[in-house]
């Protein structure tokens, strides 16, 4: 089993490079299944989640290549219509955004249902209402998700519910050839769905609106392959943000699109911590002396869901009581039992929790349940006292690109134990 030893109380000191978006790399490989050739990915995070979907590719057919420590090329020219192994597509919530691609592409799509990280029920049914809006028949059979265009697909206007990236993303890349336009009003407005609409622009698809609510898609009959490189992720990025506030330490976190983490950086400042924001880097400085603070995570622009669990550590050792509200995963409280093991006093109350800051954390043996979790239980272990194990780091590697390799390289005492159980 693998897991993180962190020895706490040193502070962060100097550079750490942020990868590429995990979260638009996702359905930018997806998408390359529309274009029927040679694409070339830069900036690509190896996380195992990246991994998984290059072996769903090569599953359908395409060749799939890791160039270098951050490059891909995929050509999906030989993809055929078939049905993705199960085993893979049950462990990657991104892996619906193959139903989209198939559909663009043959017009039909077959695909077990998605997994990923569990924070409680995850329907689909807005991805469903958008292929249904575009005419497609969508049925479920033996746990699988079949979509049918019929005599093809033909924009039309949809509604979102909800705010969903993935649905957002799923009707994108599903309307790309439809007839007509498509518009997707309550659209998701992440950075990651700029970037895929950018990517998909790039090989010459009609896309305008992505990052506002309201993206219009205008069919077009065909598209080409493409070079293009992934914007950086604002959420890695994030995580080395609080990281460095709560180690203490002056750390500069480069690589990135400042714009991306305004709600992060805007909040971090709220608890007096230094940030300084550059063209393509923030510095923060900390001298561990902070406030505690209210957040409550919304779609983006607002709070990021995914910073909630590292806020949540971070916040334990704030001057005061911090309230975290989560308006977009009603399970993402898992994460509480695990700091509590190292001493942190945290009331959940529905939606919410109670962080009464100040008390020491001491090293504890702590378990991450998924990938923001266990960024979290890592930060809390940086600046405790004493020795912490953090197993579950199979989560953490779905989004992290050595983690452990980058935080040594600001001086932090993080080292990946692989006992071989
Ligand atoms: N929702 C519905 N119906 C749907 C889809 C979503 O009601 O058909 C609801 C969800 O229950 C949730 C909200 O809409 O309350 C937002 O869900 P969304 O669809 O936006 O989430 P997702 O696409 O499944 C992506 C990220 C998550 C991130 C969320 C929210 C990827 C691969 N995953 O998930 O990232 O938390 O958006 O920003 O892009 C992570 O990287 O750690 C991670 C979990």
């Amino acid at each position: 089993m693998k897991k993180f030893v962190v020895r706490g109380g040193f502070r962060l000191n100097g550079d750490i490079y942020v990868s590429g978006m995990k979260n638009a790399a996702l359905p930018i490989i997806f998408a390359c299944i529309l274009n029927k050739g040679k694409n070339i990915l830069h900036n690509v995070p190896w996380v195992s989640d990246i991994m998984l979907s290059a072996d769903i590719l090569r599953a359908l057919g395409a060749k799939v290549e890791r160039t270098s420590d951050d490059d891909m090329i995929i050509d999906t020219e030989s993809i055929v219509s078939q049905c993705a192994p199960y085993e893979y597509v049950s462990k990657m919530r991104a892996s619906t955004y193959l139903i989209g691609a198939m559909l663009a592409r043959f017009g039909e799509a077959m695909v077990g249902m998605p997994g990923g990280c569990d924070f409680g029920d995850r329907p689909i049914d807005q991805h469903v209402k958008g292929f249904e809006g575009l005419g497609a028949k969508i049925s479920f059979v033996d746990g699988s998700l079949r979509a049918d265009a019929g005599d093809g697909l033909v924009g039309g206007s949809i509604y979102l519910d909800a705010a969903s990236v993935g649905a957002t993303v799923n009707i994108m890349i599903a309307s790309v050839f439809a007839k007509g336009t498509t518009v997707i009003l309550n659209a998701a407005c992440e950075p990651h769905i700029a970037d895929l609409a950018n990517f998909l622009n790039r090989c010459g698809a009609d896309i305008c609106g992505a990052g506002t609510n309201k993206i219009k898609i205008h069919g077009v009959s065909e598209l080409h392959p493409c070079e293009y490189t992934i914007s950086p992720d604002m959420i890695e990025a994030g995580t080395f943000m609080v990281a460095a506030a709560t180690a203490g330490g002056c750390v500069n976190i480069r690589n990135i699109i400042p714009e991306h983490l305004e709600t992060v950086t805007a909040k971090l400042a709220e608890t007096g911590v230094g940030v300084e924001v550059f063209d393509d880097y923030i510095t923060v400085t900390s001298n561990n002396k902070f406030r505690g603070v209210t957040i409550k995570t919304w779609p983006y622009p607002g709070f990021p869901t995914d910073m909630h669990p590292q806020f949540s550590a971070m916040l334990c050792y704030a001057e005061g009581i911090s309230t975290i509200s989560e308006g977009i995963w009603e399970g993402r409280f898992r994460y509480v039992s695990e700091l509590k093991k190292m001493g942190a006093m945290i009331d959940i109350s529905g939606n919410s929790a109670r962080i009464m800051g100040g008390l020491p954390l001491v090293g504890a043996t702590v378990g991450a349940m998924d990938l923001r979790a266990g960024a979290a239980l890592v930060i809390a272990a940086l600046a405790a006292k004493g020795t912490s194990e953090i197993s579950g780091v199979e989560y953490i590697e779905r989004g992290y690109y050595e983690l452990d390799k980058k935080l040594r390289g600001i001086g932090a005492e993080i080292y990946l134990v692989d006992d071989g159980q």
